[in-house]
């Protein structure tokens, strides 16, 4: 078995760090190439996804991804800016399903801005439809205005889409993902979309209320986003799996971090037809707080258990992962995202190695 690990930039390089050295003590006999993404990878090669990389990352079983980006890189073409890498791995790895459970541990109950009543407990998966919708259709751009209401003014435009297929795969997805949560049998998909003002969104309804057919023992019902955004603060507990388009499952799942108490330990998997998966942190690079040392690991760490389970077949390993970050929190260790009163703050290093000592 063969891990890429991809740390990309700003705090990308900090918490995979943490995360290769949790993964080096579980003594499992998988292999290990880093390589440069992003920004990092456009300094040294003038490309935010070089070839070299992208090739170590298809040959791989698995990637252990950081994050990428920097305010510095706002201004170079489109093209060329580092977020373009992680959209050039989705699209070139085919990782449609994108898996972000959102679980508030115990110990860290008191870390949410929300009621401890509201998400003490809390356990439910967000699948985000990664590789559709309006990030990628076509056609986009900016061009002078032949109608609308001010005709003859610029304007840009992108186009939101989705085929049959596209959403049928991640409705299987979502639908068996709820039966393996309630144990094999059971547990309800909630479909969020616009259907009542967007018709790409009328047919994922129908489609997703169509693969529902298959799947009698998985309750299914459908919520408006808007709603949806609403109920995940007011009663976020009410859900077990939600299962939506891109853009949608983006926004969504940031607002999910929040229940969990930081985005700092909200892991993600991104899986393709082949269980081969890409696996982030939920969060971005954190150029506020890049090289100071005080980002919370842990995702990228919980994400690492992820890939464990998911595409190398260690369901142990990933458990003794989870069980030591649990451990960790429960003696009183906090980076500063989740610190509060009467708890340890300690930094992204002294974080992994108590993970790795746990
Ligand atoms: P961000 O997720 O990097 O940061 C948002 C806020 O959360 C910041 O205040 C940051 O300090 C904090 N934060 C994030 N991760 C943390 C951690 N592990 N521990 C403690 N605090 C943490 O999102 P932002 O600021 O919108 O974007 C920054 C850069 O990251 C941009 O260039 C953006 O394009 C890129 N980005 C990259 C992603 C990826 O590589 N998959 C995803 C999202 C954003
Ligand atoms: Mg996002």
């Amino acid at each position: 078995m063969k891990i890429a690990i991809l740390p990309g930039d700003g705090i990308g390089t900090e918490i995979v760090a943490e995360a290769v050295k949790v993964l080096k003590v579980l003594d499992l006999s998988f292999e290990m190439e880093e390589a440069k993404v992003g920004g990092a990878a456009y300094e040294a090669h003038g490309h935010p996804l070089p070839e070299s990389t992208l090739k170590l990352a298809q040959a791989a079983d698995a990637v252990l991804f950081g994050a990428v980006g920097d305010w510095k890189y706002d201004t170079l073409d489109r093209p060329l800016r580092p977020e373009q890498a992680i959209l050039g791995l989705r699209k070139h790895l085919g990782l449609f399903a994108n898996f972000r459970p959102a679980i508030c541990y115990e110990q860290l109950v008191g870390a949410s801005s929300l009621k401890p009543e509201l998400i003490a407990g809390l356990d439910i998966l967000i699948i985000r439809e990664l590789t559709g919708d309006i990030y990628f259709g076509q056609p986009r751009g900016r061009r002078t205005a032949v109608d609308g209401h001010f005709p003859g003014a610029e304007e840009a435009f992108d186009t939101m889409r989705y085929s049959r297929p596209e959403i049928e795969r991640i409705a299987h997805v979502a639908f068996q993902a709820a039966r393996k949560r309630a144990g094999g049998k059971g547990g309800k998909v909630t479909s969020v979309d616009k259907a009542n003002v967007l018709e790409t969104f009328q047919f994922w309804k129908d489609v997703v209320t169509a693969v529902h057919a298959e799947y009698p023992d998985v309750a299914l019902d459908h919520m408006y986003v808007d709603n949806a955004a609403m109920q995940l603060v007011k009663a976020p507990k009410n859900f077990d799996v939600i299962v939506t388009g891109n853009m949608f499952g983006d926004i969504l799942s940031d607002e999910a971090s929040m229940l969990t108490g930081s985005i700092g330990m909200l892991p993600s998997a991104s899986l393709n037809a082949k269980n081969q998966g890409l696996y982030e942190p939920s969060h971005g690079s954190a150029p506020d707080i890049a090289g100071k040392g005080v980002a919370n690991p842990l995702a990228t760490i919980l994400s690492a258990a992820m890939m464990l389970r998911f595409s190398l077949q260690q369901p142990e390993a990933a458990d003794r992962i989870e069980s030591a970050v649990k451990s960790v929190l429960a003696s009183g260790y906090r980076t500063p995202d989740i610190w509060s009163e009467g708890t340890q703050k300690v930094g992204a290093r002294e974080m992994g190695d108590a993970v790795v000592t746990a």
